[in-house]
């Protein structure tokens, strides 16, 4: 026997629920994967398990899946294909590891995956975070678990609260998910079948989040949703609430200097929220609103429900509110049935908006969705040639408006120590990380800068 693993291992220890036990998660995807991820670990803390980054040492490996996108989906067979390698060699030294996949591939494939990849002892989607505590247990007693219905309960009732030791070990920014789920039913998009129906979480419970984040020495607040700006609710006077109105509301949070919000769909920007975007100092001048695509045939054929020009519109008002707006947006080439004119239309639309940052994707069929069932699919190597034309566009927006911020006064967000020695790393009012000299301030203080000269997607500053 080798004697490293006697070591691990004495014999005087035998294996009991009281030992401490480790896990690993690993999140893919979107901002809410890593709020959810977090939340789960908060869930395992309750039940003896201390977050790891040595998948090694995991006695519970969890991997918060994305399905957005056909290459997100089959990462998670690879990875499972490296666990499974792991789970034996744990399984050899006497070690139990259960492996769990949650997230939006458990979701849209359930059962599905533990056919397909037998090393897996739990599916859990979405919906059901609260009830994983409760599927480990039953994972342990060797049992497989899928869970992956639509609960009735609320999860986000049932999940325990933050605890601010938790929350403090995690940074002076947070993600706060204040809206799930989609109806809209983009014809390229799974997010409503494995996120489900639109809900939009309470006043009350976003508030009390809010209150435990500015306890814990939390600036700046995401607020997270697929739909984000389609969240409503009832304010405490007993009216109907919108995203602007929320926002107005969680400026009086003690702590809280800064807030954000993302995703957006152009549908839903009312007048309030707009208007939260003039009167707003707290409110970041950065708005993530996605197009899609430039062309009125492909938006319809997309069921965005808007033109280019009703999306043109919009920005000039959130303009006219905030003529500091940066504007953000995800793009998708080679929808079915996109031509070369389409594609153009696209090019043009990112030429008139100007974006300060931006995500483009090929379009990827998902099983289920109407996009995938549509004739006249794009050939790969068309598609590839207009996403590099898409991107190199926006990578030189990018780089104007990094560029256009130098010589300006801002004021930054310190969130860590820099990789320098006497440096550190602030966030600008337009999310970009900005090196500060340490004697400018603590992580957690807003700081007054000039901007000296760009990095490649940073920003260098001095003091004023
Ligand atoms: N193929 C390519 N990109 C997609 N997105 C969503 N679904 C697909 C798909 N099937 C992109 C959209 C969305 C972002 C999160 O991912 O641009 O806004
Ligand atoms: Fe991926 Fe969308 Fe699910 Fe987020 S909601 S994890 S982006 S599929």
């Amino acid at each position: 026997m080798n004697d490293t693993i006697a070591r691990d291992e004495p014999a005087a220890a035998p294996a009991s629920s009281a030992q401490p036990k480790k896990v690993f998660v690993k999140t893919y995807g979107c901002q809410m994967n890593v709020y959810d991820s977090q939340r789960m670990a908060d869930a395992l803390a309750a039940e003896g398990y201390s977050p790891t980054d040595a998948i090694e040492d995991a006695d519970l490996v969890l991997l918060n899946t994305c399905h957005i996108r056909e290459k997100a989906a089959e990462k998670v067979y690879s990875e499972l294909g490296r666990i499974r390698k792991l789970k034996a060699e744990r399984g050899e030294r006497g070690r139990e590891t259960i492996v769990g996949v949650a997230g939006c591939v458990a979701q849209a494939e359930g059962d599905e995956i533990i056919r397909r990849a037998p090393v897996v002892d739990l599916v859990i989607g979405p919906q059901t975070y609260h009830r994983l505590p409760q599927a480990v247990r039953k994972a342990r007693a060797g049992e497989k678990v899928v869970e992956t219905d639509y609960a009735i309960e609320d999860k986000f009732e049932r999940l325990p609260a933050l605890r601010k030791a938790e929350v403090r070990s995690r940074g002076v920014t947070a993600f706060l998910t204040v809206q799930e789920g989609c109806d809209k039913f983009c014809t390229f998009c799974v997010v409503p079948y494995t996120r489900g129906s639109e809900t939009s979480r309470p006043v009350a419970q976003i508030l009390a989040e809010a209150q435990r984040l500015g306890e814990a020495g939390v600036r700046e607040v995401t607020l997270l949703g697929q739909n984000v700006n389609a969240w409503h609710g009832e304010g405490p006077d007993g009216s109907e609430w919108g995203l602007g109105q929320l926002l107005f509301r969680l400026v009086e949070v003690p702590g809280i200097a800064r807030l954000r919000y993302t995703t957006s769909h152009p549908r839903d920007m009312d007048d309030a929220l707009i208007a939260a975007h003039r009167d707003l100092p707290a409110l970041m001048p950065y708005l993530h609103l996605p197009v899609q695509a430039g062309s009125d045939r492909i938006l319809k054929a997309m069921n965005r429900r808007h033109t280019a020009d009703d999306y043109l519109r919009l920005i000039e008002r959130i303009r006219a509110a905030n003529p500091d707006i940066a504007m953000s947006g995800d793009f998708i080439v080679g929808f079915p049935g996109e031509t070369d004119a389409d594609f153009e239309a696209t090019m043009r639309l990112v030429r008139e908006v100007g974006y300060a940052q931006a995500f483009s994707f090929k379009y990827s069929p998902r099983p289920g969705t109407p996009g995938a069932e549509m004739p006249l699919h794009v050939a790969e190597h068309v598609k590839d040639g207009r996403l590099q034309a898409l991107q190199a566009l926006l990578g030189e927006q990018q780089a104007a408006f990094l560029k256009s911020r130098v010589g300006l006064t801002m004021d930054v967000l310190i969130e860590k120590p820099g990789r320098q020695p006497g440096q550190i790393v602030g966030r600008s009012p337009w999310l970009q990380p900005v090196i500060v000299d340490e004697k400018a301030g603590e992580i957690g203080d807003i700081v007054r800068v000039r901007i000296t000269k760009t990095g490649h997607a940073s920003l260098f500053s001095e003091p004023v």
